[in-house]
């Protein structure tokens, strides 16, 4: 597999590469509002953003609340890993954090992606944003 560097840090350190990442993935691919996509959540987010040779591919926050999200690959790099080694980095950096669990929402299609970690569903599915979803999480 190719060599993936992952950063963290603030919204103002990584706004520019999240914040082109989740316009491809989110509002031109998933027809995601704008007014949805961008909320007052990312000031105060712990912000991780993949690098392959230089380029971000791929980023995800996670909140205070230990809730994982915007979890984006870009399309051209999707089913190559770099979802996997994002999400073992962001729990590894959760456990590290001593935080009792992460859970996240999950779209329904990512459900199986998230089990693969050690995710389990909890409760019914709901419409966010017209997408299907399901809350998942993973306890320490
Ligand atoms: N459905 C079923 N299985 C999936 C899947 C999907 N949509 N996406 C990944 N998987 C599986 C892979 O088969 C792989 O299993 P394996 O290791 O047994 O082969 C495992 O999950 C890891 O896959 P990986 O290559 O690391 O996933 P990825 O880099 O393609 O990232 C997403 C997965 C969901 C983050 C990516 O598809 C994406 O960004 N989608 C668009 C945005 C989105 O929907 N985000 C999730 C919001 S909740």
């Amino acid at each position: 597999m190719q060599d993936y560097e992952i950063q963290s840090g603030t919204w103002t350190q990584f706004a520019a590469e999240a914040k082109s990442i989740r316009e491809q993935v989110f509002i031109q691919e998933q027809r995601i509002a704008p007014e949805d996509e961008w909320d007052a959540q990312d000031a105060v987010a712990l912000h991780f953003v993949v690098y392959a040779t230089g380029q971000a591919i791929a980023t995800a926050r996670l909140l205070e609340n230990h809730s994982i999200g915007r979890v984006a690959v870009l399309k051209s790099q999707r089913g190559l890993g770099v979802g996997r080694v994002l999400m073992q980095h962001i729990i590894q950096v959760a456990k590290q954090q001593q935080r009792p669990w992460v859970k996240l929402s999950a779209q329904e299609h990512a459900i199986p992606f998230y089990q693969s970690l050690s995710f389990q569903v909890e409760g019914e599915s709901y419409l966010d944003c017209g997408i299907p979803h399901v809350d998942m999480r993973l306890i320490f």
